[in-house]
C-alpha cells in the first residue's frame, strides 16, 4: 500500500525530516517553545486560523472561527466586538479551547483553560495590526447592517472607507487571552501513526506525555 493510500481521507503533507518534534520524541520540555516554532510572529502579517470554542449559559458549546493575534509564552490572545457572542459568553464562563489547524501540513495544536481580558494596550496592538479591511468591518459590521440589501451594505462599507483615512479602534473592539492548562500538539506521519505530545500544567511545572492520535 503506498503512502497517500495510508494518509486516506486525511490527504495531507506530514512534517519535513528534521521538523517532526513530535514524531521523532524531540518535544522540549517547555510547550512554549513548541508553540513558538510553529506559529508565526506576531507581526508576520498572515495570521494562523483557529477553532475557539467556548461554552453558553445553558452548558452548550460554541465553536467559531477566529485570528490569532498573539502569542506570549503559552498563551494565545484573540481580538472580537465586545458585543459579540463569544465574548458574552467568555466574560460569564471564563474558559474555552482553541485548535489551531495548519492545513498545508500534518500539524494541529488544541488549548484548553482559563480566560481573562486583554490590556488596553494589547487590544490597541492588535487592531494596528488588523488590516485595513478587517479595522473597516470592525467599525461597522452590526446585525443592523447585517439585516440590509448586499447594495446598502456595499454602500457603507464604501462610505466607511472613504470616511476613514486611518480607522481609529472603537470601543467595541476587545481581546482574550487563553491561558492554557493543558496543550496538546498532534502531528501526522507517512506510512504511521500520527502522535501528540500533551503538556499539562501542575504545581512543579509542566508534566510532558506522549499519547496516540
Ligand atoms: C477566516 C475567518 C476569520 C475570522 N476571524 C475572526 C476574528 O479574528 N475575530 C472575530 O471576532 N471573528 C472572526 N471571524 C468571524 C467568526 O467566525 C464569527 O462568525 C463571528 O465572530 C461571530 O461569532 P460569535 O457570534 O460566536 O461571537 C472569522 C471568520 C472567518 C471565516
Amino acid at each position: 500500500m503506498t503512502a497517500s493510500r495510508l494518509l486516506g481521507a486525511a490527504g495531507i503533507v506530514p512534517p519535513a525530516e528534521g521538523e517532526r518534534p513530535v514524531q521523532d520524541g524531540r518535544a522540549p520540555a517547555d510547550p512554549a517553545a513548541l508553540l513558538l516554532s510553529w506559529l508565526p510572529a506576531d507581526d508576520a502579517p498572515e495570521r494562523p486560523l483557529a477553532t475557539l470554542a467556548t461554552v453558553d449559559e445553558d452548558g452548550v458549546p460554541d465553536a467559531r472561527t477566529v485570528l490569532v493575534s498573539a502569542v506570549d509564552g503559552v498563551s494565545v490572545a484573540i481580538h472580537t466586538d465586545v458585543g459579540s457572542r463569544k465574548a458574552q459568553q467568555l466574560r460569564a464562563r471564563p474558559v474555552a479551547a482553541l485548535v489551531v489547524r495548519w492545513p498545508e501540513v500534518a500539524r494541529q495544536v488544541v488549548l484548553r483553560g482559563s480566560v481573562r481580558r486583554d490590556t488596553a494596550a494589547g487590544e490597541r496592538a492588535a487592531f494596528d495590526r488588523r488590516s485595513r479591511y478587517l479595522q473597516l468591518l470592525a467599525l461597522l459590521n452590526t446585525d443592523q447592517l447585517a439585516n440590509r440589501p448586499r447594495v446598502e451594505r456595499e454602500d457603507a462599507f464604501a462610505r466607511a472607507d472613504l470616511a476613514h483615512d486611518e480607522p481609529a479602534m472603537p470601543a467595541s473592539w476587545a481581546g482574550f487571552w487563553l491561558l492554557p492548562d493543558e496543550i496538546a500538539f498532534w502531528e501526522g506521519a507517512e506510512g504511521g501513526p500520527s502522535r501528540r505530545v500533551r503538556y499539562t500544567r501542575g504545581d512543579a511545572g509542566w508534566t510532558r506525555t506522549y499519547v496516540a492520535g
